[in-house]
């Protein structure tokens, strides 16, 4: 038998999902139930709500993804589960599942870390290779990893405070935008031209670490003074000049790290990995390091599925890290 399949599971925040992956870099199935409409009206993820989804739509998953990738649990070699960080109510309902059908057909469990799936995601773009510096920029989390092999993970740099993608959300609720707001931030600063001058902060910093709080709560007096003067804003402006401010600061940080570490690829995952504007900076920047391939998350890939926690599951298996089956989930994981 020359093919490894991996069935795959992520539920930890809004989105239930399960895949089958074939060698670590083919989508056979990827089912991707999405809660978002669920937890608009409340500007954010409600945790209670987001389980009661996922154990709504698990099983329904299973199946689907089973049944589009045509195998059954006889073909498969293991089964790969986010364990975190997460929703720890969200995270469980993945983790038992895995376990269960590791437990019923007799498979391996691999335990992947959601942020290592989010790296894995461009596995899908072209292969991963090593050492790499992963720029991982999602709503909970903004970072610099280095990558010294494939399951060798080191954060270098991260956020003091919000996360990027947290903080355009935030952002966006300030603009009357539905949540999560970074697609339509990003669209609309497309239209608008950088007027605000934000700051950058720790720009500066002889480090690669990233602080967004100061940049939102500029955005938030700067709209509320105009309210209260009578003022209105440009929505395209003020979009253009917060995602100006967040792409120079991502990028310049990106460029220290790759100036200091020399690797083979840099990889752009995450969430917020899908903005244009930032894909669009560091095509530009990396022409200056002609070594280093920019290795892109696919777009369709950047946001929360199952089929990059199958090709991080992929990787793991290859290096035998397998759970039992008292596998817990880890709201608070770390690389
Ligand atoms: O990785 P992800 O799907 O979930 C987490 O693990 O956090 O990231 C979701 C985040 C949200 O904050 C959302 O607003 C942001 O990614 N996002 C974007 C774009 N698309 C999604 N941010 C900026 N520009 C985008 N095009
Ligand atoms: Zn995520």
């Amino acid at each position: 038998k020359n093919r490894n399949l991996i069935l795959a599971f992520e539920s930890s925040c809004d989105e239930t999902s399960v895949a089958v992956i074939e060698n670590g870099n083919k989508i056979l199935s990827n089912i991707v139930a999405t809660q978002i409409k669920s937890h608009k009206r409340f500007g954010g993820v409600v945790p209670e709500v987001a389980s009661r989804h996922h154990i709504e739509q698990i099983t329904l998953c299973i199946a689907d993804a089973l049944e589009q990738a045509a195998v059954t649990y006889a073909d498969l070699d293991a089964v790969a589960v986010t364990y975190g960080p997460g929703l720890v109510g969200s995270l469980l309902v993945g983790v038992t599942a895995a376990k269960m059908i590791a437990f019923a057909h007799d498979l391996p469990l691999i335990p992947v870390n959601h942020m290592a799936g989010h790296i894995y995601a461009a596995n899908f773009a072209g292969e991963i290779q090593f050492p790499a510096l992963a720029l991982l920029v999602s709503g909970g989390h903004t970072e610099l990893v280095y990558l010294a092999g494939p399951n060798d993970f080191k954060i270098i740099g991260e956020t003091r405070d919000d996360a990027a993608g947290e903080a355009y959300d935030k952002v966006g609720r300030v603009l009357g935008l539905a949540y999560p707001a970074g697609k339509e931030i990003d669209e609309l600063a497309h239209k608008g031209k950088d007027t605000f001058a934000f700051p950058r902060a720790m720009e500066k910093e002889d480090n690669y670490d990233f602080s967004f709080s100061g940049l939102k709560s500029a955005f938030i007096n700067t709209v509320h003074h105009a309210d209260q003067v009578g003022e209105t804003l440009g929505k395209a402006d003020l979009a253009a000049s917060f995602q100006q401010s967040v792409v120079d600061v991502l990028a310049q940080k990106t460029v220290r790290a790759l100036e200091n570490y020399p690797v083979k690829q840099l990889i752009l995952a995450g969430g917020v990995a899908a903005n244009q504007g930032l894909r669009d900076r560091l095509d530009e920047e990396l022409k200056r390091f002609e070594d280093v391939e920019l290795l892109k998350a696919p777009l369709k890939l950047c946001g929360d599925n199952a089929a990059m926690i199958g090709a991080a599951g992929y990787a793991a298996y290859n290096d035998k890290i397998f759970a039992n089956l008292d596998l817990n989930a880890d709201p608070s994981l770390e690389f």
